[in-house]
């Protein structure tokens, strides 16, 4: 058998050789292409980044980030870390643990290991040994933050109900007057929204004093184990950075801006009132003041100005030709008012959250291209839910009920 054969398999291993070294001179010259356009090379230099921890913090457009996640666990079939049963949110604001995941502790006689996610993006109190229970070692970790004056002021509007501290104030101004009249320590997690916000969602004691021994190793911490820290006010230039550390495509980080206020509900404030607001969040003013400057020296050290405009630039075309190709004039609105309950967002405090509708007449795959885009975050993490445990209830979504 093997003798009869033996002179085609001759010829074939030639072939193959001669396929083998055709490959290698494409690769070689491909190489060499890359290296003449730096700008290329970046971005394709090994697989995209798949093992992804977002720290979700609160009033950040942390949002329109957790769209862009799950937009890419969707496309690649990831699985996702989500809050277990009927919950919405990583037990927040308890430190995160571990059986907060759904499936994460596998039953059985014998106690095995938690299941392992791709990736985890909800709310959740930073709490890294257990945080690593779930997610595997190799994990790209990263956070966005935001200026604490514009941050406390939309947690002001967004947890006015929530909060017992803002429940009792008439308007932020009156707050700062004199926020330790309404600010109790002993309520608790219920305040979690009210002071230093950000250094809460991070895990750490929001009513320290901002001691500068402490401060700083506080802020070590943060450095060793999140590879990236991005900063909302620059949510473009944010994005670019993101794309490049992940390996991703263009479409992948570009995304409409979710869970936005309309203008009636957004306030400003005097500047005594932000002197005011920045003393009372000393914690998070030194956390925003430290990773705005490492955002920009990384910024600067990986791309160079003339590079990330014109990266930002591209970005920016790519989402304004997305935005003409899904919605039609007007389409961003006031939540309430939009009819599919499917793109409706969650109201909260005193906030009125805008939502978008969809271009009418739209073929099947750019509308669901477009629906991606649009889903609020808890009809799309209902959804991941649903496709991700088929055999679960599916999860209910209150503001949706009636
Ligand atoms: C998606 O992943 C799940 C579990 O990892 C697997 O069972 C399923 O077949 C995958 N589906 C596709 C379309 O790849
Ligand atoms: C804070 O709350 C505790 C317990 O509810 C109460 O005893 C205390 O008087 C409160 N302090 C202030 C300043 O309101
Ligand atoms: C953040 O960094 C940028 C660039 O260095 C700087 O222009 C800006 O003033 C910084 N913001 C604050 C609040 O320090
Ligand atoms: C588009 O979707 C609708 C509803 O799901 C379906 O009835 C129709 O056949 C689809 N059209 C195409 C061209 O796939």
């Amino acid at each position: 058998m093997l003798s009869l054969v033996g002179g085609s398999q001759r010829s074939l291993r030639t072939v193959f050789l001669l396929a083998l070294v055709v490959l290698l001179l494409v690769g070689l010259l491909h190489v060499h292409v890359e290296l003449f356009l730096p700008q290329i090379r970046a971005e394709v230099e090994g697989p995209p980044v798949t093992n992804i921890m977002f720290l979700k913090t609160h009033k950040t457009a942390s949002s329109t980030v957790l769209n862009i996640l799950y937009r890419f666990a969707e496309m690649h079939n990831l699985s996702v870390a989500l809050p277990q049963g009927p919950d919405f949110h990583l037990g927040f604001p308890w430190l995160f643990v571990a059986r907060y995941v759904e499936g994460a502790l596998q039953a059985g006689p014998h106690p095995r290991p938690p299941r392992q996610f791709n990736i985890m993006c909800n709310h959740l109190r930073f709490n890294l040994p257990e945080v690593q229970k779930v997610m595997p070692k190799d994990t790209f970790y990263f956070s966005i933050l935001r200026h604490p004056v514009a941050h406390l002021e939309s947690s002001f509007t967004y947890f006015k109900d929530a909060a017992p501290a803002f429940r009792a104030a008439r308007s932020l101004d009156a707050f700062l007057e004199t926020p330790h009249r309404f600010y109790n320590a002993s309520a608790g997690l219920r305040n979690a929204y009210a002071r230093n916000g950000m250094w809460f969602d991070l895990g750490f004691d929001s009513d320290a004093p901002a001691e500068d021994v402490y401060v700083r190793a506080r802020l070590a911490e943060v450095e060793r184990r999140f590879q990236l820290v991005l900063i909302a006010e620059h949510f473009d230039e944010s994005m670019v950075l993101l794309r490049r550390r992940l390996r991703w495509r263009l479409d992948d980080v570009v995304a409409f801006r979710l869970n936005a206020r309309g203008q009636r509900s957004v306030a400003r404030l005097s500047p005594p009132a932000q002197e005011r607001a920045l003393r009372w969040s000393a914690l998070d003013w030194r956390l925003y003041l430290h990773f705005n400057r490492t955002f920009w020296a990384r910024v600067h050290a990986e791309l160079g100005p003339r590079r990330l405009s014109a990266e930002v630039e591209r970005l920016r075309a790519r989402r304004r030709e997305l935005q003409a190709l899904c919605l039609p004039p007007g389409a961003l609105r006031s939540g309430a008012s939009i009819a599919d309950p499917q793109l409706r967002p969650y109201q909260s405090g005193a906030a009125d959250i805008l939502g978008y509708v969809l271009r009418p007449g739209l073929d099947n795959a750019t509308l669901r291209l477009c629906q991606r885009m649009v889903t609020p975050e808890v009809q799309y993490m209902a959804r991941l839910y649903s496709l991700q445990f088929p055999e679960k209830p599916p999860k209910k979504i209150p503001f949706l009920e009636h």
